[in-house]
């Protein structure tokens, strides 16, 4: 009898379990950083030093970034040879022994470059294969190339060095073509060859600041975070990550603007993948374009990531306030110093957000469709005449051979239970992407229909849809039609 009771009351418990799960969450509530972000399928990383390496930092994170010890200024000689890696091995260990992922920071920067400053391409190339060779596989992914672009929004490259190496051959204003000379590219395709050399599997990342919008403030297109997308896209094959530094104060350029998730998406169309890499929000962010509050925006920041598969990895850029760069600021998860933290508001609006997952639980939050569906020609079933139900305007963000549209339906004098907008492409151009819409076609007439939770507005009322795609979108005139 035994033999057979004890097999049944097994079953009986799994049964037990398995109707316990059916009617609960789709998966139970974390309470970690690192175990929410897990089961959303990203990492959550923590910028550190030697001296910092207290428990909170394997409990709560799952990848780390030497905030100053792999820079040239600690470890490159002026020969691009290597020394004082002692700190970066403390590191490294620490992290592979706290299961953690570490990202490599940096190598061709204009800062902090030390015994490098000044050096030329080969000598670049040099420090490149050393500390790709010195971590191989255990540093997941290397920040090759930091901070290329100018500052205030000029759209262009910086000019000091290492880019006072670069060439534009035939003058045409960039550094793309076969006969320019580019430390960007230069850089990229020496830590490609080490890397297929050495068969790792190290991902290599260009990281900047000031391009996680695709507007900034006052709605400005955001022309560094387009250069950077036409380097990603020129340079491709030896890219495989972009780093957003998202060091967000109020700085106009540095501000946290509803595209964040519109512009991840647009890099990670191409492939790449895209973290968050150096996340401090100033809690007074008086200019900040979509409200105020630091523990909402880390929660805007957290949820623009998790709605784009390919963004897989947020790290903020320290644990304590009075720990950071900029301590004045305020702008981290936890209060605290010297190993005794405190939980802020911020922790738990970023550990609940992550514990909601990639799919948004909220029937009303905004959503990215993954695959939308296209029909291969357009048959319009909306008059083109203008309702009085409803009007749609759009703004546009454009770079060489591309541009993301965000549209803005506006309910008339009454409220509106659904939407179809209608818009022609200029020919030639192709969208490739939708989100918060339904889409027929993807040339020529286009027609966005709403989704089940954007249809209705209120009296006056808004709301947004976007689409992403090539060639050139000025002049839409956008028909909107109520139902
Ligand atoms: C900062 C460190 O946090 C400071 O400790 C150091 O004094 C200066 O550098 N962008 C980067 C990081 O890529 O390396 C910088 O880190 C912050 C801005």
């Amino acid at each position: 009898m035994t033999s057979i009771a004890l097999p049944t009351a097994v079953l009986l418990l799994v049964g037990g379990a398995v109707a316990v799960q059916s009617i609960g969450p789709a998966a139970a509530a974390e309470t970690t950083l690192r175990a929410a972000a897990a089961q959303a399928g990203l990492f959550f990383g923590v910028a550190a030093s030697p001296g910092r390496l207290s428990s909170i930092v394997g409990q709560e994170f799952n990848q780390l970034t030497p905030e100053n010890d792999m820079k040239p200024s600690t470890i490159a000689t002026s020969t691009g040879g290597l020394q004082n890696t002692g700190n970066a091995d403390t590191l490294v260990n620490y992290a592979q022994t706290n299961n953690m992922l570490v990202r490599g920071h940096t190598m061709v920067w204009h800062s902090q470059a030390g015994a490098l400053q000044g050096a030329n391409q080969a000598t670049l190339n040099t420090f490149i294969g050393n500390a790709l060779n010195r971590w191989g596989n255990r540093i997941a992914y290397w920040d090759v190339v930091n901070e290329a672009l100018d500052d205030n929004n000029t759209g262009r490259r910086r000019t000091q060095w290492p880019h006072s190496l670069n060439r534009d051959a035939n003058g045409d204003g960039d550094f793309f073509d076969a006969g320019d000379t580019d430390v960007i590219r230069d850089s990229f395709i020496r830590a490609k060859q080490v890397v297929q050399a050495g068969g790792l599997t190290t991902k290599l990342c260009i990281n900047d600041y000031d391009v996680e919008g695709l507007t900034v403030q006052g709605g400005t297109q955001n022309r560094k975070a387009n250069a950077l997308y036409d380097i990603v896209r020129n340079y491709r094959q030896y890219i495989d990550c972009v780093g957003f530094q998202a060091h967000f104060n109020d700085n106009p350029n540095s501000i946290i603007t509803n595209d964040l998730q519109a512009n991840i998406q647009r890099f990670a169309d191409l492939g790449v993948e895209v973290h968050i890499t150096e996340l401090d929000i100033d809690d007074d962010l008086s200019n900040n374009d979509i409200g105020a509050g630091q523990a909402e925006n880390y929660r805007k920041v957290v949820r623009a990531c998790l709605n784009v598969a390919k963004c897989t990895g947020i790290t903020v850029w320290g644990i304590s306030d009075s720990e950071s760069w900029r301590s004045s600021e305020r702008g981290l998860l936890f209060t605290g110093s010297n190993g005794n933290y405190q939980k802020k508001a911020a922790y738990t609006a970023v550990l609940d957000e992550l514990n909601k997952g990639r799919v948004p639980i909220n029937p009303t939050s905004p959503n990215t469709p993954s695959s939308p569906s296209v029909s291969p020609t357009v048959s319009p079933t909306v008059s083109p005449t203008p309702s009085t139900g409803c009007t749609a305007t759009v703004s546009l963000d454009s770079w060489t051979g591309g541009f993301v549209a965000t549209v803005t339906v506006t309910a008339g004098t009454a409220p509106i239970n659904g939407w179809n907008v209608l818009l022609t492409l200029p020919s030639g151009s192709t969208v490739t992407n939708s989100w918060n819409a339904t889409r027929g076609g993807n040339s020529g007439a286009v027609q966005f229909s709403n989704l089940s939770y954007n249809g209705r507005v209120n009296t006056g009322q808004s709301t947004q849809f976007g689409f992403q795609g090539t060639g050139t979108a000025t002049g839409l005139t956008p028909v909107c039609t109520a139902s």
